[in-house]
């Protein structure tokens, strides 16, 4: 199949007329009545089958609702996609975001040093390196306390100041990297365009000591740029003096000349390129808080753990191939069990925030309801993902996952080492992380196997109380397990989350690196900020509803 067939020419056959498509649909009807109890109780190996293992995660698939016919069929399906091609076409850094002829090349940024990849005539590899050593040498100088604010203190507080991609990635690292930070160095994220993130994160803070870092690819986010210079504006009138700039800010950004007029030297700007995709960018310079809290070496790790499932991804067989099990197990929810969402359980607390960067990498990805070739899709795309730490979403919404209507495959994800053998030093506790991980299999279980009418009147529980204790089971979950929480294991984690979303992008044959759908958004919040400003209450022409809710805004405002 040629490249231009695959990326902008002549769509592939119609998703929902392909014959891979058409035998799911019939092999649905047959595997959607069976249970999982069936299932494992016809192949006592079903567990220890169904898995595959790849850059330190091991990922035991077998509590899903397939058999092997499923799989072959799924991986048919893949293959009539030309996913072999695309992932091939990502890899090379062909324009595999159609609707901005731009490549998606994020796996440039974890690439290792010396290798190189020559997009339109430019070594990629080696500007993602320098730039890394650029910010090697801030973070380092930030770290071991020569690099000093304009009052000549140290610098103790880092305030990461974006939104989207440049928030949600160094944010959630941060957080599940924490146990590798250096300690006597603070970090806060602010992103929302409520004043109240940036004054809540600067609550305390002594400018002196602290140091922004403005990260927005564009340069242009109403948010980002707004919390920026109220940043500069705090900043300066605490230091008295414009000049504390240059010792107080740094830029993260592709818009040199926009973080020029911010008023940011070239010096202290990391720059990183249009290929990269805002929710794939945790990886590039959007991470220099990161790299400041962890130090370089471990960032390094971090990226190395990217490149190793980068490389299973682009290499592997697809029958054991992480990512793309993945990817195709949820096409296999989406679209033949119509689930709407997925549930992402960690069950670790310091990966509190993965739920809400899978979302973003997720439904800004695959939230898309037309073909690359701009023809309305007759099939769903992205599920809804969602999700919390356990086991705190054990005592919230797991009732809904194991008694409720809808179907909601979940996807668990342990660790076999915690980071803290002891809750406290000294305490006498049973090992905290066997209680967790407990916990952890324990879900999986119930979720696949339930408990049976049977099982529950043996209990000995009345006639009018059974149905309700009953659970039917057959709810599908996905395990992943990795020896421990380390910068490398994240990488690889977050890794094969973004090429299992680029694998549901290409069966749906949409574009899974545009956003067009946050633009609409944005262009009336900003005629409507230019209403709300008025002095003059001009005449509202918005819909009957908004004209009546703005009205009523701005009475009680002046109230
Ligand atoms: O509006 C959506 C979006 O463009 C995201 O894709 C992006 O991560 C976020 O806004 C922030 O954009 P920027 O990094 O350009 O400020």
């Amino acid at each position: 199949m040629s490249r231009t067939f695959l990326l902008v020419g002549a769509t592939p056959p119609p998703l929902t007329s392909r014959r891979a498509w058409k035998a799911l649909a019939e092999h649905h009807r047959v595997i959607g009545a069976l249970h999982l109890r069936q299932l494992f109780a016809d192949d006592a190996r079903r567990g220890e089958r169904l898995n595959a293992e790849a850059a330190g995660w091991y990922l035991d698939y077998s509590k899903n609702r397939i058999n092997d016919e499923t799989l072959r069929l799924l991986l048919a399906l893949g293959d009539s996609s030309g996913l072999r091609e695309r992932i091939d076409a990502m890899f090379r850094g062909d324009p595999v975001n159609t609707t901005e002829q731009r490549a998606a090349l994020h796996t440039a940024l974890r690439a290792p040093a010396g290798t190189q990849l020559r997009v339109a005539g430019i070594d990629v590899i080696a500007e993602v390196q320098t730039v890394l050593g650029r910010m090697a040498a801030f973070a380092d100088a930030l770290r071991g306390g020569q690099w000093l604010g304009y009052t000549g203190k140290r610098i103790r507080n880092i305030v990461n100041i974006g939104i989207g991609g440049s928030d949600l990635g160094p944010a959630m690292a941060y957080k599940a990297l924490r146990h590798y930070s250096q300690r006597e160095l603070h970090f806060r994220f602010v992103s929302n365009l409520d004043a109240t993130a940036l004054v809540e994160a600067t609550r305390g803070l002594d400018a002196a000591e602290t140091l922004f870092i403005v990260c927005s690819k564009t340069f242009t986010t109403l948010e980002t740029l707004t919390n920026g210079h109220a940043a500069r504006t705090w900043c300066v009138a605490q230091l008295g003096d414009e000049r504390a700039v240059a010792r107080h800010f740094a830029a993260v950004s592709t818009n040199a000349e926009g973080v020029a007029r911010f008023g940011i030297a070239p010096a202290q700007m990391f720059g990183f390129w249009d290929w990269v995709g805002g929710r794939y960018s945790v990886d590039s310079a959007i991470g220099l808080s990161l790299m400041i809290a962890i130090g370089p070496e471990q960032f390094r790790a971090m990226l190395a753990g990217f490149h190793a499932m980068d490389t299973h991804f682009h290499s592997a067989p697809f029958g054991r191939n992480l990512p793309v099990l993945l990817g195709l197990l949820a096409v296999w929810y989406t679209n033949f069990f119509n689930a709407q969402t997925q549930a992402v359980l960690p069950y670790d607390q310091y990966l509190q925030r993965l739920p809400a960067y899978l979302q973003q990498l997720t439904m800004e990805s695959n939230g898309k309801q037309v073909t690359l070739a701009g023809m309305r899709v007759n099939y769903a795309t992205s599920p809804i993902v969602w999700g919390e730490a356990g086991t705190n979403g054990q005592h919230s919404f797991y009732q809904l996952l194991h008694q409720g209507t809808a179907l909601v495959p979940c996807d668990f994800i342990g660790f076999c080492q915690g980071l803290h053998p002891q809750a406290l030093e000294g305490s006498q506790s049973d090992d905290p992380h066997n209680l967790l991980m407990a916990n952890f299999f324990a879900q999986t279980e119930a979720l696949a196997f339930g408990k049976t009418a049977a099982q529950v009147r043996a209990e000995g529980t009345a006639d009018k109380l059974v149905p309700h204790r009953v659970l039917e089971g057959n709810r599908p979950s996905n395990t992943l397990l990795a020896q421990q929480l380390t910068p490398g294991a994240l990488g690889a984690l977050v890794a094969l989350y973004e090429h299992s979303v680029f694998t549901q992008g290409v069966i749906w044959n949409i574009d899974s690196f545009d956003q067009w759908g946050v633009e609409l958004g944005k262009a009336l919040a900003n005629q409507t900020a230019a209403e709300l400003a008025s002095v003059h209450a001009p005449a509202l022409e918005h819909d009957s509803s908004t004209n009546t809710l703005m009205r009523r805004y701005q009475r009680l405002r002046q109230e």
